[in-house]
Protein backbone atom coordinates (compact mmCIF):
# COMPACT_ATOMS: atom_id res chain seq x y z
CA UNK A 1 0.00 0.00 0.00
CA UNK A 2 2.99 2.36 1.04
CA UNK A 3 4.66 2.01 -2.51
CA UNK A 4 1.63 2.60 -4.06
CA UNK A 5 1.14 5.83 -2.08
CA UNK A 6 4.86 6.89 -2.97
CA UNK A 7 4.62 6.53 -6.03
CA UNK A 8 1.40 8.42 -6.46
CA UNK A 9 2.83 11.39 -4.05
CA UNK A 10 6.69 10.84 -4.55
CA UNK A 11 7.83 12.26 -8.12
CA UNK A 12 9.26 8.68 -9.78
CA UNK A 13 12.03 10.23 -10.57
CA UNK A 14 12.61 10.94 -6.39
CA UNK A 15 11.44 7.67 -5.09
CA UNK A 16 14.01 6.34 -7.01
CA UNK A 17 16.61 8.73 -7.30
CA UNK A 18 18.85 6.38 -4.02
CA UNK A 19 17.87 2.95 -4.04
CA UNK A 20 21.04 2.35 -2.25
CA UNK A 21 20.56 5.58 0.31
CA UNK A 22 20.57 5.47 3.85
CA UNK A 23 17.55 3.82 5.65
CA UNK A 24 15.10 5.79 8.38
CA UNK A 25 12.83 3.98 10.72
CA UNK A 26 10.47 6.74 11.61
CA UNK A 27 8.09 5.71 14.93
CA UNK A 28 5.21 8.54 15.91
CA UNK A 29 3.21 8.43 19.55
CA UNK A 30 0.50 10.45 20.07
CA UNK A 31 -2.03 12.37 18.20
CA UNK A 32 -3.10 12.58 14.83
CA UNK A 33 -1.00 16.03 14.75
CA UNK A 34 1.81 13.94 15.31
CA UNK A 35 1.07 11.43 12.75
CA UNK A 36 0.48 13.91 9.93
CA UNK A 37 3.55 15.75 11.04
CA UNK A 38 5.12 12.19 10.60
CA UNK A 39 3.51 12.00 7.27
CA UNK A 40 5.69 15.66 6.48
CA UNK A 41 8.62 14.44 7.94
CA UNK A 42 9.26 11.61 6.10
CA UNK A 43 8.70 13.58 3.05
CA UNK A 44 11.63 15.74 3.73
CA UNK A 45 13.91 12.51 4.14
CA UNK A 46 12.32 10.75 0.96
CA UNK A 47 13.38 13.80 -0.96
CA UNK A 48 16.93 13.77 0.27
CA UNK A 49 17.20 9.99 -0.31
CA UNK A 50 16.50 8.43 2.39
CA UNK A 51 14.62 4.58 2.14
CA UNK A 52 11.67 3.87 4.55
CA UNK A 53 12.53 0.93 6.75
CA UNK A 54 10.37 -0.80 8.85
CA UNK A 55 13.16 -2.21 11.20
CA UNK A 56 14.60 -0.10 13.56
CA UNK A 57 17.83 -2.11 14.62
CA UNK A 58 18.52 -1.86 10.75
CA UNK A 59 17.90 1.60 10.31
CA UNK A 60 20.87 4.45 9.51
CA UNK A 61 18.92 6.89 10.83
CA UNK A 62 15.79 6.34 13.51
CA UNK A 63 13.36 8.68 14.74
CA UNK A 64 10.98 9.10 17.29
CA UNK A 65 8.00 11.77 16.95
CA UNK A 66 7.25 11.88 20.37
CA UNK A 67 4.28 12.81 22.66
CA UNK A 68 3.92 14.37 26.26
CA UNK A 69 0.52 15.45 26.66
CA UNK A 70 0.61 13.01 29.98
CA UNK A 71 3.36 11.46 31.42
CA UNK A 72 2.91 7.85 30.38
CA UNK A 73 3.60 8.70 26.72
CA UNK A 74 6.63 10.72 27.85
CA UNK A 75 8.32 7.83 29.64
CA UNK A 76 7.91 5.76 26.68
CA UNK A 77 10.23 7.23 24.50
CA UNK A 78 13.79 7.08 27.11
CA UNK A 79 12.48 3.08 27.00
CA UNK A 80 12.91 3.09 23.13
CA UNK A 81 15.73 5.39 23.14
CA UNK A 82 17.47 2.44 25.57
CA UNK A 83 17.44 -0.12 22.99
CA UNK A 84 19.54 2.22 20.46
CA UNK A 85 22.80 2.86 22.63
CA UNK A 86 25.16 0.48 21.59
CA UNK A 87 24.51 1.16 17.43
CA UNK A 88 24.52 4.62 17.81
CA UNK A 89 28.36 4.56 18.96
CA UNK A 90 28.59 2.34 15.77
CA UNK A 91 26.92 4.65 12.84
CA UNK A 92 23.64 5.17 13.41
CA UNK A 93 21.95 8.42 14.41
CA UNK A 94 19.14 8.98 17.09
CA UNK A 95 16.75 11.40 16.44
CA UNK A 96 13.67 12.56 18.99
CA UNK A 97 11.01 14.80 17.42
CA UNK A 98 8.02 16.28 18.57
CA UNK A 99 6.47 17.47 22.34
CA UNK A 100 9.40 15.29 24.37
CA UNK A 101 11.84 17.05 22.29
CA UNK A 102 10.25 20.63 22.89
CA UNK A 103 9.69 19.86 26.89
CA UNK A 104 13.08 18.17 27.30
CA UNK A 105 15.48 20.41 24.96
CA UNK A 106 19.30 19.35 25.22
CA UNK A 107 18.10 17.29 28.66
CA UNK A 108 18.16 14.89 26.26
CA UNK A 109 21.17 14.33 25.36
CA UNK A 110 22.20 13.86 29.14
CA UNK A 111 19.81 10.93 29.59
CA UNK A 112 20.53 9.25 26.42
CA UNK A 113 24.34 11.02 25.02
CA UNK A 114 23.80 8.82 22.14
CA UNK A 115 21.00 10.56 20.87
CA UNK A 116 22.38 13.60 17.95
CA UNK A 117 19.09 15.13 16.89
CA UNK A 118 16.32 16.83 19.21
CA UNK A 119 13.96 18.89 17.19
CA UNK A 120 10.61 20.20 18.49
CA UNK A 121 7.65 20.51 15.85
CA UNK A 122 7.85 24.50 15.37
CA UNK A 123 11.40 24.01 14.37
CA UNK A 124 10.65 21.59 11.03
CA UNK A 125 10.95 24.19 8.60
CA UNK A 126 14.12 23.81 9.46
CA UNK A 127 14.83 19.74 9.34
CA UNK A 128 16.58 20.27 5.80
CA UNK A 129 19.14 22.36 7.42
CA UNK A 130 19.83 20.13 10.54
CA UNK A 131 19.87 16.97 8.77
CA UNK A 132 22.61 18.69 6.57
CA UNK A 133 24.26 19.08 9.84
CA UNK A 134 23.96 15.62 10.92
CA UNK A 135 25.07 14.14 7.68
CA UNK A 136 28.37 16.49 7.87
CA UNK A 137 28.78 14.80 11.33
CA UNK A 138 27.86 17.12 14.43
CA UNK A 139 27.41 14.92 17.17
CA UNK A 140 24.56 17.11 18.63
CA UNK A 141 21.71 19.06 16.40
CA UNK A 142 19.19 20.99 18.28
CA UNK A 143 15.93 22.87 16.47
CA UNK A 144 13.86 23.59 19.31
CA UNK A 145 12.66 26.99 20.09
CA UNK A 146 8.80 28.04 19.86
CA UNK A 147 9.37 31.70 18.24
CA UNK A 148 7.95 30.48 14.71
CA UNK A 149 5.34 32.41 12.65
CA UNK A 150 5.16 30.16 9.81
CA UNK A 151 3.40 26.31 9.23
CA UNK A 152 4.88 23.26 8.56
CA UNK A 153 4.56 22.67 4.77
CA UNK A 154 6.50 20.15 2.62
CA UNK A 155 6.52 19.60 -1.34
CA UNK A 156 6.27 15.87 -0.45
CA UNK A 157 4.10 14.19 2.30
CA UNK A 158 4.68 10.33 2.40
CA UNK A 159 0.82 9.71 3.77
CA UNK A 160 0.60 6.56 5.76
CA UNK A 161 -3.15 6.11 5.32
CA UNK A 162 -4.30 5.14 1.55
CA UNK A 163 -7.65 6.76 1.96
CA UNK A 164 -8.10 9.58 4.14
CA UNK A 165 -5.65 12.08 3.57
CA UNK A 166 -5.03 14.51 7.06
CA UNK A 167 -4.24 18.34 6.15
CA UNK A 168 -3.53 20.47 8.75
CA UNK A 169 -4.82 23.87 8.68
CA UNK A 170 -3.81 25.78 12.43
CA UNK A 171 -0.90 24.85 14.10
CA UNK A 172 0.20 25.77 17.99
CA UNK A 173 -2.55 26.79 20.46
CA UNK A 174 -2.91 30.15 22.66
CA UNK A 175 -5.54 28.84 24.85
CA UNK A 176 -3.16 27.68 27.81
CA UNK A 177 -5.82 25.57 29.05
CA UNK A 178 -4.01 25.05 32.82
CA UNK A 179 -3.55 21.26 32.32
CA UNK A 180 -2.00 21.58 29.04
CA UNK A 181 1.28 20.70 27.46
CA UNK A 182 0.64 21.99 24.16
CA UNK A 183 1.11 25.66 23.91
CA UNK A 184 4.58 24.81 25.38
CA UNK A 185 5.76 22.12 22.86
CA UNK A 186 4.07 23.24 19.76
CA UNK A 187 4.16 26.80 20.07
CA UNK A 188 1.57 29.85 19.35
CA UNK A 189 -1.58 29.59 17.37
CA UNK A 190 -0.77 30.18 13.37
CA UNK A 191 -3.24 29.56 10.58
CA UNK A 192 -2.33 28.46 6.85
CA UNK A 193 -3.90 30.27 4.23
CA UNK A 194 -6.81 29.42 2.45
CA UNK A 195 -5.28 28.78 -0.98
CA UNK A 196 -2.48 26.77 0.73
CA UNK A 197 -5.10 24.64 1.75
CA UNK A 198 -7.36 24.14 -1.18
CA UNK A 199 -4.51 23.86 -3.36
CA UNK A 200 -3.06 21.03 -1.21
CA UNK A 201 -6.61 19.48 -1.24
CA UNK A 202 -7.33 19.81 -4.98
CA UNK A 203 -3.38 17.55 -5.29
CA UNK A 204 -5.19 15.03 -2.99
CA UNK A 205 -8.12 14.71 -4.63
CA UNK A 206 -6.23 14.33 -8.18
CA UNK A 207 -3.93 11.57 -6.82
CA UNK A 208 -7.12 10.03 -5.44
CA UNK A 209 -8.05 10.74 -2.30
CA UNK A 210 -11.55 11.09 -1.47
CA UNK A 211 -11.62 12.05 2.29
CA UNK A 212 -9.73 15.19 3.73
CA UNK A 213 -9.30 15.61 7.34
CA UNK A 214 -8.49 18.80 8.77
CA UNK A 215 -6.33 18.71 12.13
CA UNK A 216 -5.84 21.44 14.41
CA UNK A 217 -5.39 21.45 18.12
CA UNK A 218 -8.53 24.41 18.06
CA UNK A 219 -9.20 23.84 14.65
CA UNK A 220 -12.30 25.80 14.15
CA UNK A 221 -10.33 29.03 15.57
CA UNK A 222 -8.88 28.86 12.52
CA UNK A 223 -8.56 32.40 10.82
CA UNK A 224 -7.87 32.41 6.96
CA UNK A 225 -4.59 34.62 7.12
CA UNK A 226 -5.01 36.68 3.98
CA UNK A 227 -7.17 37.49 1.27
CA UNK A 228 -9.94 36.33 0.32
CA UNK A 229 -10.61 35.98 4.33
CA UNK A 230 -12.62 32.72 4.64
CA UNK A 231 -14.07 31.76 7.96
CA UNK A 232 -13.65 28.30 9.05
CA UNK A 233 -17.30 27.31 7.50
CA UNK A 234 -16.30 28.49 4.39
CA UNK A 235 -12.83 26.91 4.39
CA UNK A 236 -15.08 23.34 5.13
CA UNK A 237 -17.77 24.48 2.31
CA UNK A 238 -14.91 25.48 -0.48
CA UNK A 239 -12.94 21.83 0.17
CA UNK A 240 -16.58 19.97 0.09
CA UNK A 241 -16.43 21.49 -4.03
CA UNK A 242 -13.78 20.42 -4.76
CA UNK A 243 -14.11 17.78 -7.24
CA UNK A 244 -13.18 13.97 -6.11
CA UNK A 245 -13.78 15.19 -2.53
CA UNK A 246 -16.72 13.21 -1.00
CA UNK A 247 -16.13 13.69 2.67
CA UNK A 248 -14.30 16.72 4.93
CA UNK A 249 -13.80 15.80 8.45
CA UNK A 250 -12.16 18.37 10.94
CA UNK A 251 -10.58 17.74 14.46
CA UNK A 252 -10.24 19.03 17.17
CA UNK A 253 -13.07 21.82 17.36
CA UNK A 254 -13.17 23.79 21.09
CA UNK A 255 -16.12 24.82 22.51
CA UNK A 256 -15.46 29.08 22.71
CA UNK A 257 -14.75 29.22 18.87
CA UNK A 258 -17.78 26.38 17.45
CA UNK A 259 -20.36 28.99 16.36
CA UNK A 260 -23.36 28.08 14.48
CA UNK A 261 -22.13 28.61 10.67
CA UNK A 262 -20.29 25.64 11.03
CA UNK A 263 -23.46 23.25 12.19
CA UNK A 264 -25.41 24.88 9.52
CA UNK A 265 -22.37 24.65 6.44
CA UNK A 266 -22.50 20.53 7.83
CA UNK A 267 -26.48 21.08 7.18
CA UNK A 268 -26.06 22.22 4.01
CA UNK A 269 -23.38 20.47 2.41
CA UNK A 270 -23.90 16.32 2.71
CA UNK A 271 -19.77 15.87 1.71
CA UNK A 272 -19.27 17.72 5.03
CA UNK A 273 -18.87 14.77 7.65
CA UNK A 274 -21.60 14.68 10.74
CA UNK A 275 -19.35 14.42 13.54
CA UNK A 276 -17.98 17.18 15.70
CA UNK A 277 -15.26 16.36 18.07
CA UNK A 278 -15.82 19.22 21.05
CA UNK A 279 -13.76 18.43 24.40
CA UNK A 280 -15.70 19.53 27.15
CA UNK A 281 -13.06 18.53 30.05
CA UNK A 282 -15.63 18.44 32.64
CA UNK A 283 -19.20 19.07 33.79
CA UNK A 284 -18.82 21.22 36.65
CA UNK A 285 -18.78 24.97 35.95
CA UNK A 286 -15.93 25.98 39.16
CA UNK A 287 -13.71 23.48 37.30
CA UNK A 288 -13.65 24.66 33.49
CA UNK A 289 -12.56 28.12 35.23
CA UNK A 290 -9.65 26.30 36.92
CA UNK A 291 -9.09 24.98 33.72
CA UNK A 292 -9.09 28.21 32.04
CA UNK A 293 -11.24 26.14 29.19
CA UNK A 294 -13.25 30.17 29.06
CA UNK A 295 -16.97 28.62 28.77
CA UNK A 296 -19.66 27.31 31.36
CA UNK A 297 -20.99 23.65 31.76
CA UNK A 298 -24.59 25.83 30.35
CA UNK A 299 -22.40 27.63 27.46
CA UNK A 300 -20.95 24.47 26.44
CA UNK A 301 -24.75 22.66 26.96
CA UNK A 302 -26.07 25.44 24.25
CA UNK A 303 -23.82 24.43 21.86
CA UNK A 304 -24.54 20.96 22.12
CA UNK A 305 -28.72 21.83 21.98
CA UNK A 306 -27.16 23.65 18.72
CA UNK A 307 -25.44 20.55 17.20
CA UNK A 308 -28.75 18.57 18.46
CA UNK A 309 -30.72 20.60 16.76
CA UNK A 310 -29.50 20.25 12.90
CA UNK A 311 -31.30 18.21 10.67
CA UNK A 312 -28.49 16.01 9.76
CA UNK A 313 -27.85 13.47 12.80
CA UNK A 314 -24.46 14.67 13.66
CA UNK A 315 -22.46 12.46 16.17
CA UNK A 316 -20.67 14.14 18.94
CA UNK A 317 -17.91 12.74 20.80
CA UNK A 318 -15.78 14.78 23.56
CA UNK A 319 -12.32 14.59 25.65
CA UNK A 320 -12.56 14.32 29.91
CA UNK A 321 -10.32 15.07 32.46
CA UNK A 322 -10.78 13.26 35.42
CA UNK A 323 -9.29 13.64 38.52
CA UNK A 324 -8.02 17.83 37.32
CA UNK A 325 -6.21 18.95 41.30
CA UNK A 326 -9.74 20.23 43.24
CA UNK A 327 -12.32 18.35 41.69
CA UNK A 328 -14.95 17.47 44.40
CA UNK A 329 -17.30 14.59 44.23
CA UNK A 330 -19.89 16.98 43.41
CA UNK A 331 -17.97 18.66 40.49
CA UNK A 332 -17.59 14.80 39.13
CA UNK A 333 -20.88 14.22 39.68
CA UNK A 334 -21.71 17.02 37.13
CA UNK A 335 -19.31 15.98 34.86
CA UNK A 336 -21.72 12.13 35.07
CA UNK A 337 -24.69 14.44 34.79
CA UNK A 338 -23.24 16.03 31.57
CA UNK A 339 -22.76 12.74 29.81
CA UNK A 340 -26.69 12.31 30.26
CA UNK A 341 -27.60 15.40 28.77
CA UNK A 342 -24.78 15.42 26.20
CA UNK A 343 -25.54 11.93 25.03
CA UNK A 344 -22.20 11.51 23.35
CA UNK A 345 -21.69 8.83 20.58
CA UNK A 346 -17.75 8.74 22.39
CA UNK A 347 -15.68 9.49 24.70
CA UNK A 348 -11.85 9.67 25.12
CA UNK A 349 -11.23 9.97 29.46
CA UNK A 350 -8.18 10.21 30.89
CA UNK A 351 -6.73 10.78 34.93
CA UNK A 352 -5.11 14.08 34.97
CA UNK A 353 -1.68 13.94 34.81
CA UNK A 354 0.67 16.69 36.25
CA UNK A 355 2.93 18.09 33.31
CA UNK A 356 5.74 20.57 33.63
CA UNK A 357 5.50 24.04 32.33
CA UNK A 358 1.61 24.04 33.00
CA UNK A 359 -0.32 26.18 35.97
CA UNK A 360 -1.94 22.79 37.80
CA UNK A 361 1.65 20.79 38.07
CA UNK A 362 1.96 23.33 41.37
CA UNK A 363 -1.62 23.28 42.70
CA UNK A 364 -1.79 21.90 46.49
CA UNK A 365 -5.18 20.13 45.84
CA UNK A 366 -3.72 17.24 43.79
CA UNK A 367 -5.74 13.94 44.19
CA UNK A 368 -4.38 10.40 44.87
CA UNK A 369 -3.94 8.34 42.11
CA UNK A 370 -6.10 5.38 43.32
CA UNK A 371 -9.40 8.20 43.31
CA UNK A 372 -8.69 9.03 40.10
CA UNK A 373 -8.94 5.51 38.72
CA UNK A 374 -12.28 4.99 40.40
CA UNK A 375 -13.53 7.78 38.72
CA UNK A 376 -12.59 7.04 35.06
CA UNK A 377 -13.85 3.70 36.11
CA UNK A 378 -17.40 4.89 37.22
CA UNK A 379 -17.50 7.40 33.83
CA UNK A 380 -16.61 4.63 31.45
CA UNK A 381 -19.24 2.79 32.98
CA UNK A 382 -21.80 5.18 32.29
CA UNK A 383 -20.96 6.39 29.35
CA UNK A 384 -20.50 2.68 27.87
CA UNK A 385 -24.08 2.47 28.75
CA UNK A 386 -25.27 5.66 26.91
CA UNK A 387 -23.25 4.26 23.84
CA UNK A 388 -24.96 1.20 23.80
CA UNK A 389 -28.33 2.75 23.63
CA UNK A 390 -27.35 5.65 21.03
CA UNK A 391 -25.67 2.61 18.64
CA UNK A 392 -28.64 0.25 19.35
CA UNK A 393 -30.79 2.99 17.69
CA UNK A 394 -28.76 2.22 14.15
CA UNK A 395 -30.03 -1.49 13.93
CA UNK A 396 -32.12 -1.78 10.99
CA UNK A 397 -30.85 1.49 9.54
CA UNK A 398 -28.77 1.57 6.68
CA UNK A 399 -25.02 3.56 6.31
CA UNK A 400 -22.76 4.62 4.35
CA UNK A 401 -19.76 3.70 4.96
CA UNK A 402 -16.02 4.26 3.40
CA UNK A 403 -14.03 1.13 3.41
CA UNK A 404 -10.49 0.99 4.97
CA UNK A 405 -10.29 -2.62 6.38
CA UNK A 406 -10.58 -6.42 6.33
CA UNK A 407 -11.04 -8.79 9.27
CA UNK A 408 -9.58 -12.25 6.95
CA UNK A 409 -10.11 -14.13 10.32
CA UNK A 410 -13.46 -12.68 10.80
CA UNK A 411 -14.20 -12.85 7.03
CA UNK A 412 -15.17 -9.32 7.37
CA UNK A 413 -14.68 -5.81 6.24
CA UNK A 414 -14.46 -2.46 8.20
CA UNK A 415 -14.93 0.89 6.98
CA UNK A 416 -16.56 4.36 9.15
CA UNK A 417 -19.68 6.15 8.65
CA UNK A 418 -20.07 9.86 8.05
CA UNK A 419 -20.72 10.35 11.70
CA UNK A 420 -17.02 8.07 12.47
CA UNK A 421 -19.00 5.50 13.59
CA UNK A 422 -16.86 1.72 12.91
CA UNK A 423 -19.09 -0.77 11.14
CA UNK A 424 -17.78 -4.09 10.39
CA UNK A 425 -19.74 -5.79 8.02
CA UNK A 426 -19.85 -8.71 5.46
CA UNK A 427 -20.21 -8.88 1.52
CA UNK A 428 -19.26 -11.33 -1.36
CA UNK A 429 -17.50 -8.55 -2.99
CA UNK A 430 -13.56 -9.26 -3.00
CA UNK A 431 -12.40 -5.96 -3.50
CA UNK A 432 -13.96 -2.99 -1.70
CA UNK A 433 -10.60 -1.22 0.29
CA UNK A 434 -11.22 2.55 -0.47
CA UNK A 435 -14.78 2.27 -2.17
CA UNK A 436 -18.18 3.66 -0.41
CA UNK A 437 -20.37 0.83 0.68
CA UNK A 438 -24.06 1.05 1.76
CA UNK A 439 -24.64 -1.22 5.07
CA UNK A 440 -27.14 -2.37 6.30
CA UNK A 441 -26.63 -2.24 10.50
CA UNK A 442 -28.36 -5.65 12.28
CA UNK A 443 -25.88 -5.43 15.25
CA UNK A 444 -24.37 -3.08 17.91
CA UNK A 445 -21.74 -3.06 20.49
CA UNK A 446 -20.63 0.09 22.61
CA UNK A 447 -17.84 0.95 20.02
CA UNK A 448 -19.00 -0.84 16.88
CA UNK A 449 -21.64 -1.32 14.48
CA UNK A 450 -22.26 -4.61 12.82
CA UNK A 451 -23.97 -4.82 9.04
CA UNK A 452 -24.13 -6.73 5.90
CA UNK A 453 -23.59 -5.03 2.63
CA UNK A 454 -26.70 -4.16 0.71
CA UNK A 455 -26.32 -4.93 -2.89
N1 LIG B 1 -6.52 20.62 21.43
C1 LIG B 1 -7.43 19.78 22.02
C2 LIG B 1 -6.83 18.69 22.85
C3 LIG B 1 -5.38 18.48 22.96
S1 LIG B 1 -4.86 17.20 24.01
C4 LIG B 1 -8.43 20.59 22.85
O1 LIG B 1 -8.54 21.75 22.71
O2 LIG B 1 -9.14 20.03 23.66
C5 LIG B 1 -6.04 15.92 23.86
C6 LIG B 1 -6.72 15.64 25.14
O3 LIG B 1 -5.81 15.17 26.11
C7 LIG B 1 -7.34 16.86 25.79
O4 LIG B 1 -8.58 17.18 25.24
C8 LIG B 1 -7.45 16.45 27.22
O5 LIG B 1 -8.68 15.79 27.49
C9 LIG B 1 -6.30 15.46 27.39
N2 LIG B 1 -5.24 16.05 28.20
C10 LIG B 1 -4.51 17.14 27.92
N3 LIG B 1 -3.66 17.40 28.94
C11 LIG B 1 -3.88 16.46 29.87
C12 LIG B 1 -3.33 16.21 31.16
N4 LIG B 1 -2.39 16.99 31.69
N5 LIG B 1 -3.80 15.15 31.86
C13 LIG B 1 -4.75 14.34 31.35
N6 LIG B 1 -5.31 14.54 30.14
C14 LIG B 1 -4.88 15.60 29.41
FE1 LIG C 1 -4.36 22.17 25.13
FE2 LIG C 1 -6.36 23.71 25.77
FE3 LIG C 1 -4.96 24.22 23.62
S1 LIG C 1 -6.35 21.48 25.87
S2 LIG C 1 -4.23 22.25 22.97
S3 LIG C 1 -4.24 24.35 25.69
S4 LIG C 1 -7.17 24.40 23.88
Amino acid sequence: MVDVLLSSLVPAAQAEACPSGPTFYLETFGCQMNVHDSEKVAGVLLSRGYRPTSDPDRADLVLYNTCSIREKAAQKVFAHLGRHKKAAGENRRVAVLGCVAEQEGERIFERAPWVSLVCGSASYRRLPELLDRLEAGERRVTGLGLDVDETFETEVTRRDHPFRAYVTIIEGCDKRCTFCVVPSTRGPERSRASSSVLAEVRRLADSGYTEVQFLGQTVDSWRDPGPPGLSFAQLLLASAEVPGVRRVRFTTSHPRDFGPDIVQAIDRCPTLCEHVHLPVQSGSTRVLERMRRNYTREQYLETVALIRSARRAISLTTDIIVGFPGETEEDFALTLDLLDRAQYDGVFAFKYSPRPNTPALAWPDQLPEQEKSRRLALLLERQREIQVARNTAWIGRAAEVLVDGRHEARNQWTGRTSGNRVVNFSSPASHLLGQYAQIAITQAGPNSLVGEQIL
